[in-house]
């Protein structure tokens, strides 16, 4: 596909200098891609990129926007905001790389999923987490039905957040109308994402949430249990009070055996109809001791586990190959549906049906 840059390479542009940052060295570091602009509010900001990235800075959007020469625009600010900047994306005919969660309510994510539709243009959805190899590959064994029908999914994100986290940055996080939550909506949501992509759909939900630590409007601890689609229960823990922090874990369990994950490793996988060898070669390369060479050479993205980068990439790519890229926006609508379901039941007391 022509790309709007004289160069022939896709122009890139990163709105928000928080998690931006990482959006910039991305995008820097990407093949076929110019970084061109950034944006944010505060010009504070801008010295993060002194010494290290050229770009051009500017603290409206809207006169970024106006450039002939930028393809993306990745949206890094609060949450509550992803849905309008991306529109004016949209508006100014650009693709937009938004950062999770699309946004906090499925109003604003429909009708953003509308507008670029309705425009031909690419919508990508940051869910880094999906590209790390040991995620990928159980979600390929789960697919191919070695664990068979599933039972029992269960999510514990248990993190460590200081009060000063949340009173930083104008105290956005932890807010509803910004962060549309606390440790689930901002923290979880990548578990929350990775446990729907590889149990299904979720039929019914009922939680308790509490805020233990902080002083925030939103929870810093959730207790869930799901019911799915295909019949098999769910739990999610989440929580960033659980001090000093204790790492992701993710159990997926079939009535044939089970994998077990922990930070993006696979921890213990069982299965009938195994051999050892077949397991002890998965623990080597997707495990959290992975003998590097060998892993390698079986699987090569295992060397990449900067899984951010393999996603702006995936963007680029996408443009240029006029492909969807491998995370549309729309997949991002799952887990906020799910979340807001979660806020919903500890709020009324009451089982909620998605
Ligand atoms: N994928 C991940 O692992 C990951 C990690 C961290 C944060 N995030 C997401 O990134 C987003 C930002 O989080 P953060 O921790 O970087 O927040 P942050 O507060 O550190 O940074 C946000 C930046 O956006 C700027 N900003 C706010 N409104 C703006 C506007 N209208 N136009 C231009 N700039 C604006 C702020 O000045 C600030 O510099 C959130 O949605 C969060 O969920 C994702």
């Amino acid at each position: 596909m022509k790309t709007k840059t004289k160069s022939g390479n896709v122009g890139y542009a990163v709105v928000g200098l928080g998690r931006g940052m990482d959006h910039v060295r991305c995008a820097s570091n990407s093949k076929n891609c110019d970084l061109l602009a950034v944006c944010d509010i505060n010009p504070e900001t801008f010295k993060k990129l002194e010494g290290k990235y050229e770009a051009d800075t500017y603290t409206d959007i809207d006169e970024m926007l106006k450039r002939d020469d930028i393809d993306i625009v990745s949206i890094c600010t609060p949450s509550g905001t992803h849905a309008e900047l991306a529109m004016k994306v949209a508006e100014a005919g650009k693709h937009a790389m938004l950062e999770k969660p699309f946004d906090i309510t499925l109003d604003k994510i429909d009708a953003t999923v509308k507008a670029f539709a309705d425009k031909g243009l690419k919508l990508g959805l940051i869910f880094q987490n999906r590209f790390a190899p040991a995620n990928r590959k159980a979600k390929q064994l789960i697919d191919e039905g070695v664990l068979g029908d599933l039972i029992l999914g269960v999510v514990q994100v248990k993190w460590y957040r200081t009060q000063g986290y949340y009173d930083a940055n104008g105290g956005w996080r932890g807010t509803w109308a910004m962060d549309g939550g606390g440790s689930l909506m901002n923290q979880g949501i990548h578990t929350v994402d990775l446990f729907q992509w590889m149990m299904g759909p979720v039929k019914s939900v009922f939680a308790y949430t509490d805020v233990v630590a902080h002083n925030i409007e939103a929870e810093d601890i959730t207790a869930a249990v799901l019911k799915m689609k295909n019949g098999a229960k769910g739990i999610i823990i989440t929580s960033t009070a659980t001090y000093p922090g204790f790492g992701t874990t993710l159990d997926i369990h079939g009535v044939n055996g089970g994998i077990c994950m922990k930070n993006n490793d696979i921890m213990e996988i069982s299965y009938k109809g195994a051999t050892q060898e077949e397991l002890d070669n998965i623990m080597k390369i997707y495990g959290p001791n992975k003998d590097i060479e060998f892993a390698v050479a079986s699987d090569p993205s295992v060397i990449n586990r900067d899984t951010t980068h393999v996603q702006i990439q995936d963007m680029i790519d996408a443009v240029l190959e006029d492909r969807p890229p491998v995370i549309e926006g729309a997949e991002g609508r799952r887990s906020v549906e799910i979340i807001n379901a979660i806020y919903e039941s500890a709020k009324t007391g009451k089982e909620i049906s998605l």
